[in-house]
């Protein structure tokens, strides 16, 4: 059977998984169509297909007896991590199509597993992307790879990411929301993203300020304006850097 063409926000999330991953974990598959398409592009042997909704998991194992895949793709009904044991020998598992808080929580709960510090995790947070960078970071979870990008009018990140003891927590917390290496080497697209980004804070910081007019301000509204207000700076400097850039690109 001919492959449905999947999304790019899938084709992202399918990038991301290692050249050397041999089985997957899906966890929230929904459809199945993250582990179908890794399996019959021969990106990996084998995968499973595990949700919390029986009737999400029907859709996957129509669609994966569809493909003639049932004997390569394991359906399994459960939350999270807790539908492997080590015996499963999955070295990458993807969580994706949730919220970033959803995702930590998940990631929280996997502590049966022994392997989990061998393991890939392939990442992509709907929203809550910074509590999700924040889960990462202060559980010595290396960034290998990210990307941000645009699809269906909205923008979205996806992280490749392993544990590592040595790893320590980020001691930058507005990189957060972006991260070094995301502004590294700016783009139109990551700066539209600033841009949008920049407008939601100027936002924030105008209600504190006109707030600020009226009353004191506790010390959480006080917290939050100044972070607000680095936010704003850090945005600054990305998109000064970028434009240095693009002058000599296009300049
Ligand atoms: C919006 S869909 C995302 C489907 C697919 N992963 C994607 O990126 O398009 C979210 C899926 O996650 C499942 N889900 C939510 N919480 C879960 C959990 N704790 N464990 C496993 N699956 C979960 C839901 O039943 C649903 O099928």
């Amino acid at each position: 059977m001919r492959e449905k063409k999947i999304s790019l926000r899938l084709e992202n999330i399918c990038d991301m998984v290692p050249k050397t991953s041999k089985k997957i974990l899906d966890v929230g598959t929904d459809h199945g169509y993250v582990p179908i398409h890794l399996v019959k592009n021969k990106r990996v042997i084998s995968a499973i297909a595990a949700d919390i909704s029986g009737s999400s998991l029907q859709k996957a194992k129509d669609e994966i007896k569809k493909n003639n895949l049932s004997d390569v793709i394991f359906v399994r009904e459960g939350n999270g991590l807790q539908v492997i044991t080590d015996k499963d020998e999955v070295d990458t598992v993807v969580i994706a199509g949730m919220g970033g808080v959803l995702i930590s929580d998940i990631l929280e709960e996997a502590s049966h597993l022994s392997r989990k510090e061998e393991m890939f995790f392939v990442l992509q947070p709907v929203q809550g992307v910074e509590e999700l960078r924040n889960y990462l970071s202060a559980h010595h979870y290396e960034m290998k790879r990210e990307k941000l990008f645009k699809w269906s009018g909205k923008f979205y990140q996806v992280f490749l990411c392993k544990i590592s003891k040595n790893m320590q927590p980020s001691s930058d917390e507005y990189y957060y929301e972006l991260s070094q290496e995301l502004t590294k080497n700016p783009d139109r697209e990551l700066l539209e993203y600033i841009e949008i980004q920049e407008a939601i804070l100027q936002n924030i910081k105008h209600s504190l300020l006109q707030l600020q007019h009226k009353f004191e301000l506790n010390l959480e509204q006080q917290n939050k304006l100044e972070s607000v207000k680095e936010k704003i700076l850090f945005y600054e400097r990305v998109k000064s850097n970028a434009s240095q850039g693009f002058g000599k690109q296009f300049g």
